[in-house]
């Protein structure tokens, strides 16, 4: 009996099968209800006791090998199955679905990267502020429009808790929390209550930069915006600067660069004036620095602002805003 066991092993270790009938065949001679293995476990009883230890092990162990060949066999089957069958490798593969970056993260990397060959530093703070980071240590009055409700998000009145409408809040952080020499830009998502429409949105992205030190001049604003200038739009790019008004700097300036698209020559992303709008800027307002425990009477700075949306949208000739937040892969597919 203890041979007929060991015979029977050696058998199903050299056992293989062409195809799955022959397998099933193979289960069903060793391992279904009148098969070789469930007889040799019913005559378990007439066994003698001596050899009632070994009988049992060498049947457990035909037992599981039986399976495991079983189950081992059925899978190669199945793969040879996979791989000869329907296989033809002259076919060409599928294509390969690649990822991108959103338009907006690109060229925020691209200007924190030209800034910070420059020098400066990334700054990031919170989007829901108070009244004090985003308004009144930016010197504006008690009256000014955007603290009303038409123009900013409110959460909370009385204290003020407001979705930040500009990342001036970051460097008014920056300048509570750090000593001159500040050299720093924060990029960020910002919120005004505007209605959505082709050029403009509730939710965009601005990034500020901020400088202070002793003796920084309106000449090393204007240094630092041009050499922004020819690396982003392109080598050949000017500027110019026209006077305008922000609450926090004084003189405050709007700054044009020469259309990357036309040359200068005009067209209509330009709006046939060969200048496109891209910035704000100014030296910072002595009370501002003042309000943030910085001493004027020995310290100045610049500072300077701009749309992401705007941006990229100057300088890939992109006419809808809304464009960046519909998801649409075959526009984001244009930025790889
Ligand atoms: N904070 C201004 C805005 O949101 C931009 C700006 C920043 C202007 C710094 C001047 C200086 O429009």
């Amino acid at each position: 009996m203890l041979e007929k066991i060991k015979t029977l092993i050696a058998e199903v270790e050299l056992f293989s099968a062409k195809n799955l009938d022959e397998l099933e065949e193979f289960r069903i001679r060793f391992l279904s209800k009148k098969g070789e293995v469930t007889q040799l476990f019913s005559e378990f009883r007439n066994v003698i006791p001596e050899q009632k230890k070994e009988f049992g092990q060498l049947l457990n162990d035909l037992k599981t090998k039986t399976q495991d060949r079983v189950n081992k066999l059925k899978e190669d089957l199945k793969n040879n199955e996979q791989s000869s069958s329907d296989l033809d490798l002259s076919l060409t593969a599928d294509s390969q679905q690649q990822g991108s970056r959103h338009p907006i993260t690109l060229v925020r990397n691209e200007i924190i990267d030209i800034f910070t060959r420059l020098g400066f530093t990334v700054s990031e703070g919170p989007e829901i502020e108070d009244d004090w980071h985003v308004f009144s240590a930016l010197n504006f009055p008690p009256e000014h429009p955007a603290r009303d409700m038409q123009d900013t998000f409110f959460i909370e009145k009385d204290p003020d808790i407001l979705l930040r409408t500009h990342t001036s809040s970051v460097q008014v952080r920056v300048m509570e929390g750090q000593k001159p020499p500040i050299r720093t830009i924060s990029p960020g998502r910002v919120f005004r209550n505007e209605a959505i429409s082709a050029r403009s949105h509730c939710i965009f992205h601005q990034i500020e930069g901020l400088y202070i030190d002793k003796d920084v001049s309106f000449a090393d604003l204007k240094q630092t915006l041009l050499y922004f200038a020819k690396e982003f739009y392109g080598k050949d790019s000017k500027i110019r600067l026209r006077p305008s008004y922000f609450p926090f700097t004084e003189p405050s300036a709007e700054m044009d660069v020469s259309c990357s698209l036309c040359g200068g020559k005009g067209c209509n992303v330009c709006k046939y004036t060969g200048w496109l709008e891209v910035l704000g800027c100014g030296m910072i307002d002595p009370n501002v620095l003042e309000s943030s425990g910085i001493d004027s009477s020995v310290y100045s700075g610049f500072a300077f602002g701009m749309g992401i949306e705007r941006t990229t949208m100057l300088k890939h000739g992109i006419k809808d805003i809304r464009l960046f937040f519909k998801n649409d892969v075959r526009f984001f597919e244009q930025f790889q």
